[in-house]
């Protein structure tokens, strides 16, 4: 036997293991993704993970944290027990944490998941940075408070898993309740700002819509995004791309389309999308009913022409879709709830830049143009046109969303 044989053996050895951890790294980073991490841990113009950006409370302001493995201001001295730790129960190294931190929903991720993100996280640089102090007002300021909130809110059922639903619908179960937190955002609050239910509770009111920011983050159960129109095609274009002849998003959504939801797998968001439609078929198509709709919203009808058109096509049919998506298929008409289709009126929508190639025209607010009758007129002409609308909005509905969003400080720009 010649001498090459045992060195040849050891280099063999040293690349499988490097090998491993390339693939543990790799899986860390996938994950990260799906969990969205990065758009918590980073300030506006601020480097991934280094934590600052605020979160806005009525007990005031609070500021997420460093996640690089730097020693003194990032996550270095965490083991992954302690890790673990903050990820299922919201206990940090310095305290309990703030339930802006989802660990109400990242308590579902199983520990060989929790084992790949550490990995990948204390493999990252580390970088110096601490985020701002926080100013929350008393109590709200005291840590220890929260294990009070955790003993009422925190639940600790695992994730259900149903039987006879298929393998791929378990799967879309684990990111959209685990890591992908949807229900976060899409779950009402109560005055603890604590999520009205949880997919374990069997809560009706799981994933039904909640308003943050001044945008409805709509109802996704699947009665609901049936009867907006979705199917999986569109919400597959719509998950990869963030628009689709059904809808645009926008605001947050915006956000997780680009730095999680188009990052996973074909595969991972068909399984997201079989959970949230369920199985089941949408429902037939709204027929057009422009000429009703020009009838009982005159008003409503010449608005459209005069300030709408240009852009959303006479007949709402759009011009193209990287331009300005049509109005005629748009599932925001579709909503029960007017509240978006109000408020990207009033406020209108920022000019979206992913690259190159993906790029969206914002529009303008018209906040200063319409009033809030000829806005009500407006949106119950499209709504009664496209959206087959079970219900008006009156005056007082738009502007009970004027006065919130002015209040919250949205109504400033002309393109915000
Ligand atoms: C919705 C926003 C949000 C998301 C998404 C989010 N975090 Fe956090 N995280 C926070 C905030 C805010 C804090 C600080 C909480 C506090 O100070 O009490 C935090 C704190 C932490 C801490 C404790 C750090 C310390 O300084 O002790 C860890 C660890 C952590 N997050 C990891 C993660 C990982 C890993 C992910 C992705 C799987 C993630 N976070 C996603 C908001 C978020
Ligand atoms: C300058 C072009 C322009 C004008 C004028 C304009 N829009 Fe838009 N509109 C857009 C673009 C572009 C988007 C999609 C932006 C995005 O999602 O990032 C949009 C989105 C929308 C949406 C949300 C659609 C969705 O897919 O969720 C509604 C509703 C809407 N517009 C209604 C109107 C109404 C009503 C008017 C007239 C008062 C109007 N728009 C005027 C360009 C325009
Ligand atoms: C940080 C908050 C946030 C998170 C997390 C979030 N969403 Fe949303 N989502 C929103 C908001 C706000 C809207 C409404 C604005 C829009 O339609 O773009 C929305 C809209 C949607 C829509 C409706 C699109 C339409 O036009 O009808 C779907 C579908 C959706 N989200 C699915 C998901 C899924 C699946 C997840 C988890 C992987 C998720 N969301 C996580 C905030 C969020």
């Amino acid at each position: 036997m010649s001498m090459r044989t045992p060195l040849c053996l050891l280099l063999a050895l040293c690349f499988a293991q490097w090998a491993v951890a390339q693939t543990e790294f790799e899986r860390g980073r996938y994950l990260a993704a799906a969990g969205d991490c990065v758009a918590c841990h980073t300030a506006a113009n601020g480097r991934p993970f280094t934590g600052g950006r605020p979160f806005v409370t009525p007990f005031g302001t609070l500021y997420s944290t460093n996640i690089t493995p730097d020693e003194k201001t990032g996550i270095g001295q965490y083991t992954l027990e302690q890790f673990t730790a903050s990820m299922h129960r919201g206990k940090g190294l310095h305290g309990n944490l703030y339930p802006a931190m989802p660990y109400t929903s990242y308590r579902l991720v199983s520990d060989e998941d929790i084992a790949a993100l550490f990995h990948y996280f204390m493999n990252l640089p580390a970088v110096e940075n601490s985020p701002p102090a926080n100013r929350l007002m008393f109590p709200a300021n005291l840590r220890f408070g929260l294990s009070f909130w955790n003993w009422l809110y925190l639940d600790d059922e695992p994730l259900a898993q149903p039987e006879g639903k298929s393998a791929e619908w378990q799967r879309g179960n684990y990111l959209v309740n685990a890591l992908g937190h949807c229900g976060e955002c899409h779950t009402p609050r109560n005055f603890a700002f604590a999520m009205k239910g949880a997919p374990s509770m069997g809560s009706d009111e799981y994933l039904a819509g909640n308003v943050l920011e001044g945008w409805d983050a709509v109802d996704i159960r699947p009665h609901a995004l049936r009867r907006q129109g979705w199917d999986r095609a569109h919400l597959q274009e719509l998950f990869t791309t963030g628009s689709s002849e059904r809808g645009t998003l926008f605001g947050e959504m915006y956000r997780v389309v680009d730095h999680s939801l188009r990052h996973l797998s074909g595969d991972d968001r068909n399984a997201i999308i079989t959970y949230l439609l369920d199985e089941s078929e949408p429902l037939p198509a709204v027929p057009n009913n422009t000429g009703a709709a020009s009838e009982r919203f005159p008003q409503g009808r010449g608005d459209f022409v005069a300030y709408c058109a240009g852009c959303h096509g006479r007949g709402g049919g759009g011009i193209t879709l990287a331009f300005a998506p049509a109005m005629a298929s748009n599932s925001s008409l579709r909503a029960d709830s007017a509240h978006n289709a109000v408020a990207v009126i009033l406020r209108g929508l920022p000019a979206q830049r992913r690259d190159r190639i993906q790029a969206r025209a914002g529009m303008p607010s018209f906040h200063r143009e319409l009033d809030d009758e000829r806005v009500a007129g407006l949106v119950n002409f499209m709504r009664t046109a496209w959206g087959g609308a079970r219900q008006e909005v009156t005056a007082a509905d738009v502007a009970e969303i004027r006065r919130a969003l002015d209040d919250e400080g949205y109504l400033t720009g002309n393109d915000q």
